[in-house]
C-alpha cells in the first residue's frame, strides 16, 4: 500500500494547494494532466479546468494497459472534441511516452511559432503536470525525465514546492505545487476511486464496494466476469451474485454459509490486478 492512500485532504490545504497553482500557471505554458484511464472522469480534480482557464492543456490516459482499448479510443476523440489534446500511456513501462513532447509542440505550435518571430527559437517550453494521487504522476515524471536531475536554479517559479525537471533543451517539466483533491463528495466518485485502489477502502464496506463493482462488471463486461469465475449465469441481487463468487472459488464458510467477505475482496483484489481483463468502469457521453 502506498502512501497516497493516507491522504487527508482539508479546506486550508486545498485552498493553498488551488493559490499555488493558480500562481504557478501564469509562468507556465501548458499543462499536463495525468488521468486514470480506467476511470477518467472520477479521477480527475473537479476545479482543474477553472484554475488552469484556457492553458493550453494535454491529458495523459495513464494505465491504458489495464484499460480498454476501444473506450480509451472513445475518451480520446472525446478530449480532442473539447479542444484537450490526449495520448494513452502506460507509465510503468514508458508505452505512448515518446508521444508527449510532439503532443506538447502540436498543442503549442503558436507558442514556438512567435518565439522563432521573436528571434528566440530554442527557449524551452514549460509545461505543469499535475494529478490527483495514485494516477502515476510522479511514474510519468521519472519517465519522462530519466536521469536529469532537478534543478535548482534561484529565479521565479522555483521555489521549495516548486519541482523543475529539464526533460531535454527544448521541455521543462514543473511538478505540481501541492497535492490535488478528486471530487470527494460524490458519492460515485468515491466508489470508482476505491474500486482501482486509488483510495483507501478501510472506510468503506468491502462487501459494499464489491457489490457496486459486480454491478458494472455485470453491465459492461459480463464475458469477462463469466470466463474469470466460471459462471454460466447472474442473479437480479448483487448479493446473491457475491454469494455465486464465493461458491464458484469454493470460499465457504462453517455450514456451508457462502465467504462473502472474503470473495469480496478477492474480487476487488483481482480487477486492481487486471486480472479480468483490460476494464473501464466510465464512457464518455455520447
Ligand atoms: P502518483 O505519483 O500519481 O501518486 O502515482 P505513482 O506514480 O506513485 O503510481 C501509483 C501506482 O500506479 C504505482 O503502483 C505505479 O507503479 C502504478 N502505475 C503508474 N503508472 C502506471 C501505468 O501506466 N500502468 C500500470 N499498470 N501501473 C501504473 P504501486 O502498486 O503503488 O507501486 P509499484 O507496483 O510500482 O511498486
Amino acid at each position: 500500500m502506498d502512501n497516497t492512500q493516507n491522504i487527508q485532504w482539508f479546506p486550508g490545504h486545498m485552498a493553498k494547494t488551488k493559490r499555488q497553482i493558480e500562481g504557478t500557471v501564469k509562468i507556465i505554458d501548458a499543462v499536463v494532466e495525468i488521468v486514470d484511464a480506467r476511470i477518467p472522469i472520477s479521477s480527475r480534480n473537479p476545479d482543474l479546468m477553472g484554475i488552469i482557464g484556457n492553458k493550453p492543456h494535454i491529458i495523459l490516459l495513464n494505465k491504458a494497459d489495464m484499460a480498454d482499448q476501444s473506450v480509451t479510443n472513445a475518451w480520446i476523440k472525446h478530449f480532442n472534441s473539447i479542444g484537450i489534446s490526449a495520448i494513452p500511456v502506460d507509465c510503468k513501462t514508458g508505452k505512448g511516452i515518446n508521444l508527449f513532447k510532439d503532443t506538447v509542440k502540436t498543442a503549442l505550435a503558436d507558442k514556438l511559432a512567435s518565439y522563432r518571430q521573436k528571434g528566440m527559437a530554442g527557449k524551452p517550453l514549460r509545461v505543469m503536470a499535475v494529478g490527483i494521487p495514485n494516477v502515476g504522476k510522479s511514474s510519468f515524471i521519472n519517465k519522462i525525465v530519466g536521469n536529469n536531475r532537478a534543478k535548482v536554479e534561484n529565479r521565479p517559479g522555483v521555489t521549495r514546492s516548486n519541482q523543475w525537471f529539464t526533460v531535454d533543451r527544448e521541455l521543462e517539466l514543473l511538478d505540481t505545487p501541492g497535492v490535488l483533491w478528486p471530487k470527494f463528495d460524490d458519492n460515485t466518485v468515491g466508489e470508482h476511486l476505491a474500486f482501482t485502489g486509488a483510495v483507501t477502502d478501510r472506510i468503506l464496506d468491502t462487501e459494499l464496494l464489491a457489490m457496486r463493482l459486480l454491478e458494472l462488471l455485470i453491465k459492461f463486461y459480463p464475458q469477462m466476469l463469466m470466463e474469470r469465475f466460471k459462471l454460466t449465469e447472474f442473479y437480479d441481487e448483487p448479493y446473491d451474485n457475491l454469494c455465486l463468487l464465493a461458491k464458484k472459488r469454493g470460499m465457504m464458510m462453517r455450514g456451508a454459509e457462502p465467504d462473502t467477505e472474503r470473495a469480496a475482496a478477492k474480487l476487488l483484489e483481482e480487477f486492481r490486478n487486471c486480472k479480468l481483463g483490460r476494464i473501464t468502469l466510465e464512457v464518455p457521453d455520447a
